[in-house]
């Protein structure tokens, strides 16, 4: 089992615009994820994490190569979304502000094929809130905007936790927050792996945090995946000029992890 593989790309591309203003936004890449391995992307702004993010989701399709999930196209995003779920960088976009938070978690099931009973869906609701630390009765009647987005950014990874995904693309999901959340969201992350053995892409500009959570990192640049590998050979051995340019970059906090 541990060696299926979830998705397979072969030389994809995606563009956006036209004409002058036509840019290519993944160019050409090829890579295969296992089942049950965190990938980290990782890449300087504009590289095209995002969009090869968004390919994974199903939300886009590659213009050319070939883009397998366990080995067929993605026809059905709503299959899709069944087994691949996301967490973005901005979650307040993710949720409604004119639904109680509760509310959105219960709702989330929706896109579930086999919906759970009512009992159920809170049961899961309250054990994913207890997950991220966070007591079922303190966001009881709350709306996201009575969140910080620390908070809010708990509550999307509460609704992975009510949902077990097989898989997760976490984009930026720590950009909101400060150094002690991010650290427990990342403990959140590498709990989500291990209780529900769930293939995790991680998508980031901090090699430092890849180094901590990967088991492989694929390094982005201007649309290309330019070096791949265990975070010990990227970090330790890079190949890439791309690559010591983000290892100059790590903050200093993070570089720790990457001594140990
Ligand atoms: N919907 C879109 N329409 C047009 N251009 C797009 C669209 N989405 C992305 N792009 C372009 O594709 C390129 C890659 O974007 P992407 O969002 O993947 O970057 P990123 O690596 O995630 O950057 P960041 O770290 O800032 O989030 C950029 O040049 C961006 O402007
Ligand atoms: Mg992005």
């Amino acid at each position: 089992m541990q060696n299926d593989i979830i998705f397979s790309a072969r030389n994809i591309s995606k563009f956006f615009g036209h004409g002058k203003k036509r840019v290519c936004a993944v160019n050409e890449v090829s890579f295969d994820i296992a089942d049950g391995e965190i990938v980290s992307i990782v890449g300087g702004s504009g590289c095209g994490k995002s969009v090869l993010a968004k390919i994974m989701l199903g939300l886009y399709s590659p213009e050319q190569g070939s883009f397998l999930y366990k080995g067929k196209n993605i026809t059905d995003t709503r299959d899709h979304w069944n087994e691949v779920q996301s967490v973005f960088q901005d979650p307040f976009g993710c949720f409604n502000q004119f639904f109680s938070i509760r509310t959105q978690l219960k709702d989330a099931f929706g896109i579930l094929k086999n919906k759970p009973s009512k009992q159920e869906i809170d049961r899961r609701v309250d054990e994913a809130l207890l997950a991220v630390n966070v007591k079922p009765a303190d966001i009881e009647g709350k709306y996201p905007f009575e969140l910080s987005g620390g908070q809010m950014q708990r509550m999307l990874l509460a609704r992975i936790f009510a949902l077990k995904p097989k898989v997760l693309i976490a984009d930026e999901p720590t950009s909101m927050v400060d150094a002690c959340v991010r650290a427990n969201i990342l403990d959140y992350l590498m709990k989500l792996k291990d209780e529900l053995r769930m293939t995790i892409i991680f998508v980031t500009h901090d090699i430092g945090l890849a180094y901590y959570v990967s088991d492989r990192i694929f390094i982005m640049h201007e649309a290309k995946i330019v070096e791949a590998g265990p975070p010990e050979t990227v970090t330790q051995n890079p190949q890439s000029q791309h690559t010591i340019r983000l290892l100059e970059d790590i903050p200093d906090i993070n570089r720790e992890w990457i001594k140990k």
